[in-house]
């Protein structure tokens, strides 16, 4: 059975009154519920409150994770956080690739696959962002920047099972913009990367592996999108630094999947 992902990442926001609060709100919710036991809800704070989140989510199914990691493995890079950290918290999946990365910090192919092998040798799962841009979009040019996107990072990795990879579709035009892409626009990019996986690994694992859409995804759109073939959960930044806007969701996806 797939995985379906209500994945928040909440970028550079939340101090630490902020974060304790979220999960005060959030936990008796979650506690309520009867979750189905693929619907994997994520939550990536900042570096300096992972642990602070994993107190407050023990015995929870809420899974703690990393925004990003250090293409380094350990030693004198001020400011990085490592793979082997990670693990050492119990890290279990890591955002990489987001495209604010690729943005505002030079991430690309080439320190991807870095840091994608030294979360794959830690055990700790990628969720691996790709998208276009709006001038890319307008050019027709989407399909050819998924492609590459995909090619020059995931040719390096072999994968055994759908499980150890996450895969995130955000199309930069639609990243804290309002704007998202339709479910249709959506579910074409998700189908075109289910075929790449088939024709690259294989069948199964193109079959089971999780595909998130990303881009201003909230309670009022994540319905029509999941309910698209190969649309299995979002990445999801604004709409998930609310509480209830997180439960909301929650319970939209949850009467989808069952
Ligand atoms: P957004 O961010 O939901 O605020 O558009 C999504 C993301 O960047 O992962």
């Amino acid at each position: 059975m797939k995985n379906i992902f209500i994945a928040g990442n909440w970028k550079m926001n939340k101090n630490i009154e902020e974060v304790e609060s979220f999960f005060t709100s959030l936990i008796p919710k979650i506690k309520e519920r009867d979750l189905p036991e693929n619907l994997k809800l994520f939550i990536a704070p900042a570096f300096p409150f992972i642990l602070q989140a994993k107190v407050l989510t023990k015995e929870t199914p809420v899974i703690i994770g990393a925004q990003n990691v250090s293409e380094q493995p350990k030693g004198a890079f001020t400011g990085e956080v490592s793979a082997d950290m990670l693990k050492s918290m119990n890290v279990e999946y890591c955002i990489v690739g987001h495209s604010e990365r690729r943005k505002y910090y030079g991430d690309e192919a080439q320190n991807l696959i870095k840091k994608m092998r030294l979360l794959q040798s830690n055990k700790i799962i990628p969720i691996f962002c790709i998208g276009e841009s709006l001038q890319q979009r307008e050019n027709d040019k989407t399909e050819e920047v998924i492609l590459h996107q995909l090619e020059s990072v995931l040719t390096e990795f072999n994968i055994n099972s759908a499980k150890e990879l996450v895969i995130a579709y955000e199309p930069v035009w639609a990243i804290g913009t309002g704007k998202t892409a339709t479910p249709e626009q959506a579910q074409k990019v998700h189908a075109l990367i289910r075929k790449w996986l088939a024709d690259n690994y294989d069948e199964q694992i193109a079959t089971e592996i999780s595909i998130l859409y990303g881009g201003s995804v909230k309670p009022e759109n994540i319905a029509n999108l999941i309910s698209q073939n190969d649309i299995d959960g979002g990445l999801i930044g604004g709409a998930a630094l609310d509480a209830q806007k997180y439960v909301k969701m929650i319970d939209i996806v949850k009467e989808e999947i069952e």
